[in-house]
């Protein structure tokens, strides 16, 4: 289970590092709002693998973090971006469930409890991505651009400690 843990943890960082280069090649593009929405992709991804190494560190496990694969740092155009992204929200959610039916299977109830909000997150994630198409398919992209500028960062609920 620890291992497999690791791995998620590289994987979201992956996901991170992804969504760090859409939102650059957003900006590049002159395309603030999307790279706006990609950036606070980008946090949040980095919330989700510190969920997983605060929950390790607080099981005694040892994190231990692995080179990062490297990410396209280029897109044609914001739908392939917004494709492309679905694609890899769709794996993560595979890779998810994965661990939920090891951690069952070995008994592991703690960190299938654990993981079960990453189960929810991930419906969130796929219908955020999948929204994003749509309102793309509807209107002029600079339309568009204004819509995803307005997106703000919160904090993923399991990391927000009480004073
Ligand atoms: Fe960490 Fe976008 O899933």
């Amino acid at each position: 289970m620890q291992n497999a843990l690791n791995k998620q943890i590289n994987a979201e960082l992956l996901s991170a590092y992804l969504y760090l280069a859409m939102s650059l090649d957003a900006e590049n593009k002159a395309l603030k709002g999307v790279a706006n929405w990609f950036f606070i992709q980008w946090l949040e991804e980095q919330d989700h693998s510190r969920i997983l190494q605060e929950y390790m560190n607080a099981r005694g496990a040892k994190v231990k973090l692995s080179p990062i694969e490297a990410v396209p740092n280029e897109w044609n155009d914001v739908f392939e971006m917004f494709d492309d992204a679905l694609a890899h929200e769709e794996n993560v959610t595979e890779m998810i469930k994965n661990l939920a039916l090891l951690a069952r299977n070995e008994g592991d109830f703690a960190t299938l409890s654990r993981l079960q909000w990453f189960i929810d997150e991930q419906v969130e994630e796929e219908q955020s991505v999948i929204d994003a198409l749509s309102t793309l398919r509807e209107m002029p992209i600079y339309l568009f651009d204004q819509i995803m500028a307005k997106r703000k960062y919160s904090q993923a609920p399991p990391l927000k400690k009480e004073d």
